[in-house]
């Protein structure tokens, strides 16, 4: 993110490195990423990645049930993980300059949105709420070392606006699409000059839905937990409307504790 750059911004250009990055960028799709180690190394490129994509890096991670829920039917938060996924999950936002969920998400689960159970940073939390429903007391909006990012659309109602700002959170108006909703690619553009060179995607159903449905995905990172739960599924019944189905490729089965992490590039070409 703008750390980075700021840090970069007096060093003299390094051809060697440019060139590599180049070629690393390039041949993002070929790129190897089965590890948290090769998440970091490819993340090293992220700010080439957003100068030639005009986007951040997107890496969608969540944990779901054997039978693909990401909760319960009725919304309600579960334990899916284990402690390690759950500090592989950390590690992930630890290495990305942002994190976004939707509003659907922070109402049934009021997440921190931190990195708190490994060293390192914490991303930018970034809420998608295209009608500002975000509470004021969410633990997100709450946190004294960050101003969340509050996603909506445009508004007229200038209270709510003032009122979020003054409980700590930064509402960022952006385009909303045909349905109403954030419109994806606007963001992504807002996002990209604000510096913002690698994204986090964490949930809920409808976000990832959305991001898939987009095309906007670079790297899933998903954690399968031994429970059957019959709950909310991750993609609903507009999910992969364009494609039929999607095929992952550079497909990495990792144990962690009694979880499967499946590391996967999505089997399309970056745009
Ligand atoms: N297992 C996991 O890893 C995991 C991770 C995260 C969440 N969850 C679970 O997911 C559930 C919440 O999922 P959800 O589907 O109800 O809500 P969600 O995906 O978190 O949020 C959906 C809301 O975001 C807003 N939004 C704005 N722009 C959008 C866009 N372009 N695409 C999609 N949504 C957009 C919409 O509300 P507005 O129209 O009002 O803006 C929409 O209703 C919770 O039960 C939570 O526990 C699980």
């Amino acid at each position: 993110m703008s750390s980075n750059n700021a840090s970069k911004a007096g060093r003299k250009p390094n051809a060697g490195a440019f060139a590599q990055a180049d070629n690393v960028v390039e041949n993002y799709a070929d790129m190897r990423i089965q590890s948290i180690e090769d998440l970091k190394t490819q993340l090293h490129y992220a700010a080439q990645f957003r100068a030639k994509y005009h986007r951040p890096f997107i890496t969608v991670s969540y944990a779901q049930s054997i039978d693909g829920s990401i909760a319960s039917r009725k919304r309600e938060p579960l334990v899916l993980s284990g402690p390690k996924s759950w500090e592989l999950t950390h590690q992930i936002r630890a290495c990305c300059d942002a994190i976004l969920i939707g509003i659907g998400t922070v109402l049934a689960d009021d997440p921190q949105l931190s990195a708190r159970r490994v060293d390192g940073k914490n991303p930018q939390p970034i809420i998608l709420d295209t009608h500002l429903r975000t509470p004021l007391n969410a633990k997100c909006v709450q946190r004294n070392d960050v101003n969340s990012w509050i996603i909506n659309g445009k508004t007229d109602s200038i209270p709510k606006i003032r009122v979020l700002e003054e409980a700590g959170a930064k509402p960022l108006t952006c385009a909303t699409g045909t349905n109403g909703k954030i419109d994806l690619l606007a963001l992504m553009d807002l996002l990209a000059a604000m510096n913002i060179n690698s994204l986090m995607v964490e949930g809920g159903a409808q976000v990832i839905t959305s991001f898939v449905n987009s095309k906007l995905v670079d790297l899933f990172i998903i954690t399968i937990a031994p429970k059957l739960v019959g709950g909310l599924q991750v993609l609903n019944s507009r999910g992969l409307e364009a494609a039929q189905y999607l095929d992952c490729e550079q497909v990495h089965y990792q144990h962690l504790g009694n979880d499967i992490i499946v590391w996967a590039r999505p089997g399309w070409k970056v745009t």
